[in-house]
């Protein structure tokens, strides 16, 4: 097996792993202590200690890799590569009951993401991909429909956080109006762009969010055949970033979303 193909097979199995810590704390949420990390952004007990989980398996294979997470930020390697998780994407959702979350790990080479990995534990979902070699559903190949979406039939999901900025976020809802297309919030950056690659919806945007929440997503929609903006554009490590993932046929549709600032 070569270096990716063994970083995917262990992201896989860690994300199936660290997902079944979460369903235990997700079984006795209300018991666990929350604390606001700011408006609106909440972590708990199973963030972090999911997150621990993961860095933990990782650095037992691969000691040698950095490490970038939500809960307990970077940590330098001496390889080539490092890793990005989000041990619980979709917290909100994860906290409240809802179904929405995930377990997110994406390992990045030379500015890209190579291995990408999104597991959906009551959904018992696992989206994966290797840069290159494709995507997978449940070990099933991932590829979005060869037919191009009208606008006027597209579902699209808009990310929003308390650190956006609410007038641009109602004129993008103007914008989709004004091109028919429907458009919903999930909660979960991680679980809309697995969505966008599986067609159940035709794309993602959100103006100002952190790689751990996409790294692994836009990989996933790259190899199953979409588009989004980061194709052949260095990853940011440390500043939020813009993303816009779909259909490849909705590309130029959706491109003015980001010319509405904020
Ligand atoms: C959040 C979710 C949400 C997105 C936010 C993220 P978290 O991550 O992905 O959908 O809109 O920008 O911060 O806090 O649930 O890990
Ligand atoms: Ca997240």
């Amino acid at each position: 097996m070569d270096d990716l193909s063994q970083r995917h097979a262990l992201a896989c199995h860690v994300a199936r792993e660290a997902g079944m810590l979460a369903m235990e704390y997700f079984c006795r949420r209300d018991e666990l202590t929350v604390d606001a990390k700011g408006v609106q952004d909440w972590v708990s007990e199973a963030d972090r200690e999911v997150e621990s989980l993961i860095r933990s398996r990782l650095a037992e294979t691969f000691p040698r890799d950095g490490i970038l997470g939500e809960e307990e930020g970077w940590q330098p390697g001496e390889s080539a590569g490092y890793w990005v998780i989000d041990p619980i994407d979709g917290t909100t959702n994860f906290l409240r009951g809802l179904p929405d979350w995930g377990v997110v790990l994406a390992y990045v080479e030379q500015d890209q993401v190579q291995v990408g990995v999104t597991y959906a534990p009551i959904h018992e979902l696992l989206y994966s991909a290797v840069r290159g070699q494709g995507a997978e559903l449940n070990d099933q190949p991932l590829k979005r429909k060869e037919e191009a979406v009208a606008p006027d039939s597209a579902l699209i999901y808009l990310g929003f956080g308390a650190r956006n900025d609410l007038p641009a976020y109602k004129a993008r809802l103007d914008y989709l109006y004004s091109c028919n297309m429907d458009q919903r919030r999930l909660g979960s950056a991680a679980l809309a762009l697995a969505r966008t690659a599986d067609g159940r919806v035709d794309g993602f945007f959100e103006s100002r969010i952190n790689l751990w929440d996409v790294a692994a997503g836009l990989l996933i929609v790259e190899e199953a055949g979409g588009w989004h903006n980061y194709i052949d554009r260095p990853l940011p490590r440390g500043e939020k970033m813009g993303v816009l993932a779909c259909d490849a046929s909705l590309e130029t549709t959706l491109m003015p979303l980001f010319e509405i600032r904020g």
